[in-house]
């Protein structure tokens, strides 16, 4: 699947002011600074359309970007950013997990790890959380310039382990650059095979 059009619909913390109706929509959640809102701009081939930042916390809001004038993708704000009081760190967590509760038209979360660190808790209890409310993920690994391919097996490897302590099966997971672009293709192609077997149930 190709992305042929992207924009900005509406940025809120307020799931009941987000887009009504029912086209499907794909959300970004991951540690801050993982690079969700840069990959969001990679895979849509535009600099500008997620706002990003090297200081963690930019994505303060539940923003919605309409694709080919059928689907959204959610960009999200980042857990587990220690430089928030405390107070505006249940906030974040309240909505984000209000959204994953209660957005119907949610398909499916992409989980976004930095490919240079080992399992953290703090991801593995998001990934833990995602399953026990039955909601669908999948795991992309971000910043993937940043290591040697032997590297990169490596630490995919290890992760999956770690997950394997957990889960029977590990779910689809993708190997990607914001940068070098490597693997947004897969990505793409994935939410593509998805819309079309949601289409032919419809
Ligand atoms: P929050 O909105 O704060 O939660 O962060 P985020 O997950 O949206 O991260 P963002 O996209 O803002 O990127 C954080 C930093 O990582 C920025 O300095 C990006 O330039 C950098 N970055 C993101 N993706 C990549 C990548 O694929 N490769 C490299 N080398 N840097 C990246
Ligand atoms: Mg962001």
């Amino acid at each position: 699947m190709q992305i042929e059009s992207a924009q900005f619909t509406i940025s809120n913390t307020d799931i009941q002011k987000c887009p009504s109706g029912n086209r499907p929509e794909f959300a970004f959640i991951g540690r801050s600074n993982v690079g969700k809102s840069s990959l969001i701009n990679a895979l849509c081939n535009q600099k500008r359309l997620a706002k990003t930042s090297s200081r963690p916390g930019k994505t303060q809001l539940i923003n919605h970007f309409l694709i080919n004038e059928q689907w959204f993708l959610v960009d999200l704000p980042g857990y587990g950013y220690a430089r928030v009081s405390k107070t505006q760190k249940k906030k974040f967590q309240a909505y984000i997990e209000t959204y994953f509760r209660e957005r119907s038209q949610l398909v499916l979360a992409f989980v976004l790890l930095d490919i240079r660190h080992p399992a953290q808790p703090i991801d593995l209890e998001f990934i833990a959380w995602l399953g026990s409310q039955q909601i669908p993920f999948y795991l992309i690994f971000t910043k993937a310039d940043k290591l040697k391919p032997k590297a990169i097996e490596r630490q995919v490897t290890a992760y999956t382990e770690a997950l394997q302590e957990d889960w029977e099966e590990v779910p689809p997971y993708f190997i990607t650059s914001a940068t070098s672009k490597e693997g947004l293709e897969s990505v793409t192609n994935a939410i593509g095979d998805i819309l079309q077997a949601l289409s032919a149930t419809q």
